[in-house]
């Protein structure tokens, strides 16, 4: 049975695959993949090394809180399912355990290359800013974003890194309503877009809620503070991003640059999420008794599959660690990208 029911699956990626990308793109991308695989160690001891400087500041700032300790063995998954082994806190605290093996590992935290920008991206208004939340409501999250350059895999400092993401009940700034004719749309059935609704048009201009980019530090990592992205129609949740290796800042504090050399999407554990899902102001999205949160590996255009690479080796969810004592007081993700700082690209394939 197995074996079939393996074969099956296994059909089914690969039929999903079917969408012709430019033999361009693909090209591109397995590039990227080969140099990346090279970096694999550097990057795992690099996000191993930012959770090891996080930690120790958390610990020295409250070492009273009991159970604190174990807060930073492991991932939430390690937590959730008791794996970890709190004996060997190195290799707990790295991505994967750091190996030096020139293989990619399942967790070694490298952002895949390319995958579209999507229709939300807002070419001119992105603030220069780390904390991009406004007054939206929604579970503090920080991201540490590495950038390394798959060329020399040494991190990365001076690099814009550009992100925006839906808000807790799945909306981005500027793009509150539907089209009008389309307010009663269904979710498409079947085709290249099945499962979502056609992109909401930018009717706000003044909003720049959940949206904004900063440069990385000397030590090649950009954090901010935002919100847990909520859900919307046909999409797994995820925040975006691009990286630009130039730019210009605007006298209104946002910035232009027609030097792109990334863009991707950062995704989260699913079962971390569906915790998430039961908190205020998550369970007010409108589609929640709907069509509900699409699952990862349910991601409409295939764009989480994509997010792994042409051979899957990739990994673009974030690993997670709790801020405080409860998931109530926040997360913060840790992530990788491995960019190809040389290149400028167009953009990619718009979904
Ligand atoms: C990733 O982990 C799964 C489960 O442990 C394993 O079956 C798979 O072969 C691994 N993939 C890679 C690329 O190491
Ligand atoms: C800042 O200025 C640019 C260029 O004039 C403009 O396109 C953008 O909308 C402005 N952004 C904000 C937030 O005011
Ligand atoms: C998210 O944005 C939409 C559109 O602007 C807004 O109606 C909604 O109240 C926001 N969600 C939350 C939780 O504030
Ligand atoms: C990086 O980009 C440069 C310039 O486009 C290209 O020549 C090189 O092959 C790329 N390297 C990788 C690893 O993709």
């Amino acid at each position: 049975m197995r074996p079939l029911i393996l074969s099956l699956l296994i059909a089914a990626l690969v039929s999903a695959h079917a969408e012709p990308k430019t033999e361009q793109e693909v090209e591109v991308q397995r590039k990227l993949q080969a140099a990346s695989y090279y970096c694999a160690p550097a990057v795992a001891e690099f996000t191993a090394s930012r959770k090891r400087q996080f930690s120790q500041k958390v610990l020295a700032g409250r070492p009273q809180l009991p159970g604190y300790d174990d807060l930073f063995s492991g991932s939430y998954a390690d937590l959730v399912d008791g794996s970890a082994d709190p004996g060997d806190a190195q290799s707990l605290l790295a991505c994967s355990p750091a190996r030096r093996e020139s293989e990619m590992q399942n967790n070694t935290c490298v952002l895949t290359p390319i995958v579209t920008e999507g229709p939300y991206y807002h070419r001119e208004g992105h603030p220069i800013r780390q904390n991009i939340a406004e007054n939206e409501l929604g579970l503090l999250l920080l991201l540490d974003i590495g950038v390394i350059d798959v060329n020399t895999c040494q991190p990365l400092p001076n690099v814009l890194v550009d992100i925006w993401q839906a808000n807790a009940t799945g909306y981005y700034a500027g793009h509150p309503v539907p089209r009008p004719e389309l307010r009663d749309e269904k979710p498409q059935v079947g085709g290249k877009r099945s499962g979502l609704l056609s992109a909401y048009p930018r009717t706000k201009f003044e909003e720049t809620f959940l949206r904004g980019a900063w440069p990385t530090d000397g030590r090649g990592v950009a954090q901010f503070t935002t919100i847990f992205p909520g859900y919307y129609t046909g999409r797994a949740t995820h925040i975006h991003t691009k990286v630009f290796t130039a730019w210009e800042t605007l006298s209104n504090g946002t910035f232009q640059s027609d030097h792109l050399a990334h863009v991707g999407q950062f995704f989260f554990d699913d079962e971390v999420t569906s915790q998430i899902d039961k908190m205020h102001p998550y369970t007010e999205n409108p589609i929640r008794d709907t069509y509900g949160r699409t699952r990862n590996w349910r991601d409409s255009l295939n764009i989480f599959e994509d997010s792994h690479g042409p051979e899957g080796m990739y990994n673009p969810v974030f690993k997670l660690e709790f801020l405080g004592g409860v998931i109530s007081q926040g997360l913060i993700g840790f992530i990788t990208m491995g960019i190809n700082a040389s290149a400028t690209y167009d953009n990619f394939w718009k979904g």
